[in-house]
């Protein structure tokens, strides 16, 4: 097996890596096991990817854990994601002080079922002050709800005298995004096979490269996660320029 750390450029890592965790259904299926299965093996790779994401030095990971389409599914399998989340967060925040982990999250928050956000506020306020890596769970997230919420919020701001509808420009949209302050990922992750961004992240995307692997999220590891990094490492971002103007030493 190649030994795919030394591949790694240290100095090119991404700063922030976002994933869309997919497959957990098809992954429990293949097994002939119920689809919350799929899940609870999910957070495996979870834990697994935040670690090796810290160690080497990714600085945020947003995982895609719950969207606002998700509500759509079977009852039974709401509420199971639901209970893991609250169940994962109390049982790791032991291990995410002992790892310098912060846990932040965007989405809808307070639609959440109370034990979810309850748990997760817990999670946050007893991690904030971690600064190895900030693990961001978008969770009830989407990006058409985070945009609209933005285009009403200037709007207020607009309405109430606070600026002009000549004042909005990127950095105002910017700025009413539930991602404000953090950096937009660099490397955007689908698992499972599917290439479709799935309403996550498209203003903070506009300029990330994205990777698609097969592999599915219950049996996504470290060593997936350092291909993706190689092949991030191995593109050029022009973010719209040429390539004489960017250099061409590959991924920056
Ligand atoms: C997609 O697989 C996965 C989800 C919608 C949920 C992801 C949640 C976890 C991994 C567990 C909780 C996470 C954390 C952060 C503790 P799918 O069900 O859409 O799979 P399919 O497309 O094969 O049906």
């Amino acid at each position: 097996m190649p030994d795919l750390q030394s591949q790694i450029i240290p100095e090119k890592v991404p700063e922030h890596i976002a994933i869309i965790m997919d497959g957990n259904g098809r992954w429990a299926k293949q097994k002939g096991m119920p689809r919350v299965l799929g899940h609870r093996n999910g957070v495996k790779s979870v834990r697994e990817v935040t670690e090796a994401a810290a160690q080497l030095g990714v600085k945020y990971l947003t995982l895609y854990a719950f969207s606002t389409e998700n509500w759509s599914r079977p009852a039974t399998e709401v509420t199971a994601l639901m209970t893991l989340l609250v169940e994962t967060i109390k049982g790791e925040i032991k291990d995410l002080n002992k790892n310098g982990i912060r846990l932040t999250a965007i989405g809808e928050l307070t639609s959440l079922p109370a034990a979810t956000y309850k748990t997760l506020i817990e999670g946050i306020e007893q991690t904030k002050n971690n600064s190895k890596i900030t693990l961001v769970l978008a969770l009830n997230y989407s990006s058409k709800w985070e945009i609209t919420r933005a285009v009403r919020l200037l709007a207020e701001k607009v309405k109430s005298g606070h600026i002009t509808l000549e004042d909005i420009d990127e950095k105002h949209v910017e700025q009413e995004m539930t991602t404000h302050g953090i950096p937009d990922p660099d490397l955007v992750i689908r698992t499972s096979g599917e290439a479709r961004l799935s309403n996550f992240l498209l203003w903070q995307a506009a300029y990330s490269e994205l990777y698609f692997t097969k592999v599915l999220w219950p049996d996504f590891r470290k060593n997936d996660l350092m291909e993706a990094i190689i092949s991030y490492q191995q593109r050029e971002r022009r973010f719209g320029m040429i390539s004489e103007q960017v250099g061409k030493e590959g991924a920056g």
